[in-house]
C-alpha cells in the first residue's frame, strides 16, 4: 500500500463498495453510537460529517440536532454520497445538506459546532483536508475521531483483521499507529480510547 493516501484508488474502491457498504459496516455500528455519543450533538446545533459515505451516522446526528439543526456531509465519492442523498430524501430531511468534494477542497461558509470524522483514515493522513476541515468551525467547537487503528505488535490476531479492514476500506496504512497524530496537532490535544481489542480508536477534542 502506499505512503499517502491515493485519491483515485479510494474512489475507486467505494465505487465497487458503496451497494455493500451498510451491511459490511454492521460490526462497527456500536463504535458509530459511542462516537456520536462522545461528539453529545446538542438541539439547534450544526455538525459537520466529513467523509461522511453512505450517511450512516445522519439518523443518529440528526436526531441529536433536531428540526431547527443542521447537518452537513462532505463527501468525495459520488457513489457513496448518493446513498445518503437517498436517505436523505427518503426521511425528507430538509436541515441536512450534502457536498460532494474532497475533504482538502470542500467549501461552506459557515462555522459549526461539531464535526465528526468516522472511520476516515486517509481524509485523516492529508494535512490540508484536516486545515480545510477545521477552518469550517468555531473556537471551542467539538471534534470527535474515529476508526481503526494497530493494536499492540504483540497482538498479531487482532492486526490480521485490522490489516484485512484496512485493505477494503483504506489506501494507505501510514498512520495507522495513531490515526488521529495530525488532527490532534491542528486541532490540540485530544483524549483517545481503545474498542474492539484495541483495533478501533475513538478520540475527542475541542478547537482552540
Ligand atoms: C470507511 S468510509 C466511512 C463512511 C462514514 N463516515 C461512515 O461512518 O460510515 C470512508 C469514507 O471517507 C471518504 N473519504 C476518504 N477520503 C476523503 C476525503 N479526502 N474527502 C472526503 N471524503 C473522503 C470515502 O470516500 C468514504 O466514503
Amino acid at each position: 500500500m502506499p505512503t499517502q493516501p491515493d485519491r483515485h484508488a479510494a474512489l475507486e474502491q467505494y465505487r465497487r463498495r458503496s451497494g455493500v457498504y451498510d451491511l459490511e459496516l454492521a460490526l462497527f455500528e456500536p463504535i458509530r453510537r459511542e462516537a456520536i455519543a462522545q461528539l453529545a450533538p446538542r438541539p439547534g446545533e450544526t455538525v459537520i460529517d466529513f467523509g461522511c459515505g453512505t450517511g450512516l451516522s445522519l439518523p443518529l446526528v440528526r436526531a441529536a440536532v433536531g428540526a431547527k439543526g443542521h447537518v452537513v456531509g462532505i463527501e468525495q465519492s459520488p457513489d457513496m454520497i448518493e446513498r445518503a442523498r437517498q436517505r436523505v430524501a427518503i426521511q425528507r430531511w430538509r436541515n441536512v445538506e450534502l457536498i460532494c468534494a474532497p475533504a482538502e477542497t470542500a467549501q461552506w461558509s459557515g462555522k459549526a459546532d461539531a464535526a465528526l470524522f468516522h472511520f476516515t483514515h486517509d481524509l485523516l493522513q492529508r494535512p490540508e483536508a484536516v486545515a480545510n476541515a477545521l477552518g469550517m468551525l468555531r473556537d471551542g467547537a467539538r471534534v470527535v475521531a474515529s476508526g481503526l487503528r494497530w493494536a499492540p505488535r504483540w497482538a498479531l490476531a487482532v492486526n490480521a483483521g485490522v490489516y484485512l479492514a484496512a485493505r477494503r476500506s483504506i489506501t494507505t496504512l501510514a498512520g495507522l499507529e495513531q490515526p488521529w497524530k495530525e488532527l490532534e496537532r491542528q486541532l490540540g490535544p485530544m483524549r483517545s480510547r481503545s474498542r474492539l481489542l484495541a483495533a478501533v480508536y475513538i478520540a475527542h477534542g475541542q478547537r482552540r
